[in-house]
């Protein structure tokens, strides 16, 4: 388990390993767009302002994966304990 900061509230939102962020989110009633939900779309596409995605798409490149500034959130996860998303 991981948890999402809210960049422009500072909420913080757990991610429980059995939900995804874009459900943990949806929970705490933040909603994102989102399609597949299989990281292929890039509809969820979200900005990272801080921590490191652990990222489970198929839609960014390697590089721009490695960047860690946008992740996924339908599918991917966290290496970092706290993710700061610019939300
Ligand atoms: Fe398609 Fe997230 S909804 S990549």
């Amino acid at each position: 388990a991981f948890e999402v900061r809210l960049a422009s509230s500072g909420r913080v939102i757990p991610v429980p390993a059995d939900r995804t962020v874009t459900q943990a989110l949806a929970n705490a009633g933040v909603e994102i767009m989102v399609s597949c939900e299989q990281g292929v779309c890039g509809t969820c596409l979200t900005r990272v302002l801080q921590g490191e995605p652990e990222h489970r798409d198929s839609y960014l490149t390697p590089e721009e994966q490695a960047a860690n500034d946008q992740f996924t959130p339908c599918c991917s996860r966290s290496k970092s304990a706290c993710l700061v998303l610019d939300l």
